[in-house]
């Protein structure tokens, strides 16, 4: 098998203020894995995304990116923030600044953020950036404000922002729960092709089971901050929703 992109080992992660939001969660993504993540609010779904980027130091148990300890030394968690992608529920667009300069703030963690901050791109960079854009089919906008686009399209920005930082995997913290359905697979299906023409991990917390089951290679699911379950998406029985979710589960 493949070395990880990440690795879990007995991750507990405790907040401040007492929350016990994961114990025990031993969990995998291989390089180009699709990787869908299910569970209930309050599950815990964030908060891992959390201690795998490094924003979040476990209590308990290991966090490797690449077989390294995700805190083990600044300068490894300095190549996590740069090898991972994220994109979020409320896209995290910065509003006073062009969608082209949004995707090219995702080179920052590259190129230092003295340079991310005051805009002096190369052309080789904007290049990459105006390649980004195309792909995920939103290069005419490259001017507006992100005020100025939907929501499908903002989040399509931030597929190239992430995607213009190169990363080795992408984290996306419940990516299309702010779309209507039809805008949602549209924003699923740049984001997940992209990944697997470029090898990219991904790992999506997803609120709807029918999406996570369609676009995931594998389903892991959350229950009270415990891995409830892990497998192919066929083998996620109505069964086991109802535990997940409760009795009256219905998909939607
Ligand atoms: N900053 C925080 N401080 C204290 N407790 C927190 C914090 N963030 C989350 N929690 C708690 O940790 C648990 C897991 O929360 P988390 O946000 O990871 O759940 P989630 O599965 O992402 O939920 P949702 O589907 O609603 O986004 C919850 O009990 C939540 O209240
Ligand atoms: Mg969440």
């Amino acid at each position: 098998m493949s070395e990880a992109v990440f690795q879990t080992t007995g991750l507990g992660l405790t907040y401040p203020d007492g929350t016990r939001a994961l114990s025990d969660v031993d969990f995998h993504i291989k390089p180009g894995e699709v990787v869908s993540v299910i569970g209930r609010s309050g599950a815990g779904k964030s908060t891992l995304l959390r201690c795998l980027n490094g924003l979040l130091v476990p209590t308990d148990g290991s966090v490797k990116f690449r077989g390294k300890e995700v805190h083990s030394s600044p300068e490894h968690a300095r190549t996590v923030r740069r090898d991972v992608g994220m994109i979020f529920q409320s896209f995290g667009l910065v509003p006073r600044v062009s969608v082209l300069n949004n995707v090219l703030i995702g080179r920052a963690g590259q190129v230092g953020l003295w340079r991310g901050l005051i805009y002096h791109w190369t052309d080789a960079e904007k290049q990459l950036a105006l390649r980004c854009l195309t792909r995920v089919e939103i290069l005419d906008q490259w001017h507006k404000r992100p005020r100025e686009l939907s929501g499908g399209q903002q989040q399509r920005v931030a597929i190239a922002r992430a995607l213009c930082q190169q990363p080795a995997v992408l984290l996306a913290d419940e990516p299309v729960s702010a779309l209507d359905p039809a805008t949602a697979r549209v924003v699923l299906d740049h984001a997940v092709r992209i990944c697997r023409e470029d090898g990219i991990a991904m790992i999506a917390n997803l609120h709807s089971v029918s999406l996570a089951k369609e676009y995931g290679d594998r389903i892991v699911a959350f229950k009270a901050g415990r891995v409830h379950f892990e497998g192919l998406p066929a083998e996620l029985t109505d069964d086991v929703l109802r535990e997940i979710y409760g009795e009256h589960y219905a998909d939607f």
